[in-house]
């Protein structure tokens, strides 16, 4: 995920676009740069690793005076963090900006170079300018280059792209956000509203395959064949205020509403329904005929995710697989085989225990891969390989969008090694990649139905302890939701496996303690009625989250959250949002600061 803004009017752009990428750096910091172009002078063009304040310390004003321009802020998923991989990237004449993934670069890449071009960055995006340029060597105008170009492109892109000695902005979109801001005698475009909303609250907003060309000053719309559209111009009432967060309040609630984004690009470019393939470029792998065990290690929220990862390994690839805590299994001398396979997931992958384990494991020579979210991460660099989880920032110290897509990664990772290892066949993993494709709109679905727990919130905001019960693979979703309520709303609240209730927590039970039941229509649901049967008996106050419109127990709770159905092993990919909006309303209506509770921090680097 990234920030792309993009200028042409009356004023200096500098200054304009410098500002509106500050507002757009939720959306990244890796990277920023800019590209000024005026009559007079050619294009000027600065990057700099790290956050926007590196890029304005390192521009003189008065060398990028001109009335267009572009620029981004990086969010790496192609090439680490750093001056070279940074945007705009540049081809001859032409000047890009990209947020999204080009799924066939590799492949564009190979046959740009076969045409004589040579290559700057390790980015995907910097496919784009050479393919401009290269139509345009072929006799194409600018316009109709970047159209031949955008039919070459698989996979996500939101883009800005100007040509030196044009006064032509061009921008397109596909699969990631893109809007035309109106102003008074000026035409911006920018990855969200908030970047730009202190010039004008007028705005285009984009459909996929749109292509925009600004022009001398006039603005022409037309898809990818170049047919005129007409797109309506809307007034929006928001406040520079929202500008950070995109509109929400909290960090927490956008990476809440981002999932069905973020999921989509944990798939992008990996699932092959057809084929019945789930392919990882970056992966290498121990001889899996030697493989007597999986270890999977990691710290809180990641920790839940391993202990869901180990219950899809094991009931389809039939490998014992051990989960840990970063924090025990480095300091417990665990009994490692050299044929083993460790791996050690989290979202930033600099938690110091995290780290510490994987020291360990690879002075035994014991192969490592990491499931990271962060691009060239210490944990990402260290371990032997890596799957990332592209699930874009996540800001908001509860980690939300991160489990769900490390769900995906495991469950995308055992549909490979199933396949390599016979435990699978094609139809199987053609099935289990159709599933999959689904969670993206199912988890919408739950979001379109947010204010249900914002009501449940209401009702349940003071109360002083929460109990979370769930069986199988249930049981990390409710220590999950759990974890998530007592970080950012400071209510006590314990989670347990659903049969432990009557081994002591039944006793806690009182009309004070709501109790929070995960139980969808699976192998789980007889035995999890039962101990709602023993709750309500005790007089407490049952919230039943279920994927069954026709609960037996409905008619006896207190509240019913309905989620779509999906396959067992992704279940906690659907019935952990719910648990995630009533943590948030809870906290927000206490008046918490929801991104950043009390005593926590986002990366946890000391031990
Ligand atoms: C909880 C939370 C933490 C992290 C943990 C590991 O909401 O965010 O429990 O999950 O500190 O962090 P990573 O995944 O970055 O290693």
């Amino acid at each position: 995920m990234c920030g792309i803004v993009g200028y042409q009017g009356n004023e200096e752009a500098c200054n304009i676009l410098i500002d509106a990428l500050r507002r757009l750096e939720y959306r990244g910091y890796d990277s920023a740069g800019i590209a000024i172009w005026d009559n007079e002078r050619p294009i000027r063009l600065a990057r700099k690793q790290g956050k926007v304040n590196e890029l304005q310390g390192a521009i003189r004003e008065d060398d990028f005076r001109g009335r267009m321009g572009l620029a981004h802020t990086r969010w790496a998923t192609h090439g680490v963090p750093s001056e070279r991989n940074a945007h705009p990237h540049r081809a001859g004449d032409v000047v890009v900006v990209h947020n999204g993934i080009i799924e066939n670069y590799l492949e564009l890449k190979e046959s740009l170079k076969k045409e004589g071009n040579s290559f700057q960055s390790d980015t995907d995006t910097e496919v784009i300018p050479h393919l401009v340029s290269s139509y345009i060597r072929k006799g194409n105008g600018f316009e109709e280059a970047v159209r031949l170009s955008l039919k070459r492109l698989k996979g996500s892109y939101a883009l800005g792209i100007i040509r030196e000695g044009e006064n032509t902005l061009i921008a397109a979109k596909k699969e990631s956000p893109l809007i035309v801001g109106v102003g008074d005698g000026e035409y911006m475009i920018a990855s969200d509203a908030p970047a730009i909303i202190n010039r004008t609250n007028r705005f285009i907003f984009l459909e996929d395959d749109d292509v925009v060309v600004v022009r001398d000053g006039t603005l022409k719309i037309t898809d990818i064949d170049g047919t005129e559209v007409s797109r309506e111009t809307k007034h929006v009432q928001w406040t520079g205020a929202m500008a950070e967060k995109g509109g929400y309040r909290h960090f927490m609630l956008k990476e809440i509403f981002e999932q069905p984004r973020a999921l989509s690009d944990t798939l992008i470019g990996r699932i092959q329904e057809e084929q019945g393939e789930v392919l990882f470029e970056e992966l290498s792998l121990p001889d899996m005929g030697k493989m007597k065990k999986i270890w999977m290690v990691a710290c809180g929220t990641s920790y839940h995710a391993c202990l869901i990862g180990k219950q899809i390994f094991e009931a389809n690839l039939r490998i014992p697989v051990e989960t840990d805590i970063a924090s025990e299994f480095r300091y417990r001398d665990p009994i490692l085989d050299e044929n083993d396979l460790i791996i050690l997931v989290s979202q930033s992958g600099e938690t110091a225990d995290t780290i510490a384990a994987m020291k360990e494991v690879k002075k035994k020579g014991v192969h490592t891969l990491a499931i990271c979210n962060v691009l060239g991460s210490t944990l990402s660099r260290e371990s032997h390989s890596v799957v990332y989880t592209h699930a874009g920032p996540e800001i908001g110290v509860a980690s939300t969008k991160a489990f769900t897509t490390q769900i995906a990664v495991f469950f995308m990772l055992m549909l490979h090694l199933g396949k390599l290892t016979g435990a699978l066949d094609t139809q199987d993993v053609r099935r289990h990649i159709g599933e999959l494709k689904k969670l993206p709109h199912k988890i919408q679905t739950i979001l379109d139905s947010h204010s249900e727990m914002e009501e449940c919130a209401r009702r349940n905001m003071h109360c002083k302890d929460f109990l979370y019960l769930g069986r199988g693979i249930h049981f990390p979703t409710v220590l999950e939701g759990a974890l998530k309520l007592k970080e950012i709303s400071y209510i006590h609240a314990e989670a347990y496996a659903a049969g432990e209730m009557k081994h002591g927590p039944i006793a806690l039970i009182d009309e004070n303690m709501p109790v929070v039941f995960v139980s969808p229509r699976d192998q789980t649901y007889k035995k999890t009625c039962s101990n709602m049967e023993e709750v309500i008996t005790r007089r407490g106050k049952v919230l039943l989250f279920t994927d069954d419109n026709e609960h037996e127990m409905s008619g006896k709770v207190d509240t019913v959250f309905v989620f779509p159905e999906t396959v067992y092993e992704l279940q906690p990919v659907l019935d952990v949002v719910p648990l995630q909006l009533l943590a948030y309303y809870i906290a927000n209506l206490l008046g918490t600061d929801v991104d950043q509770p009390r005593n926590l921090a986002k990366s946890v680097t000391v031990e």
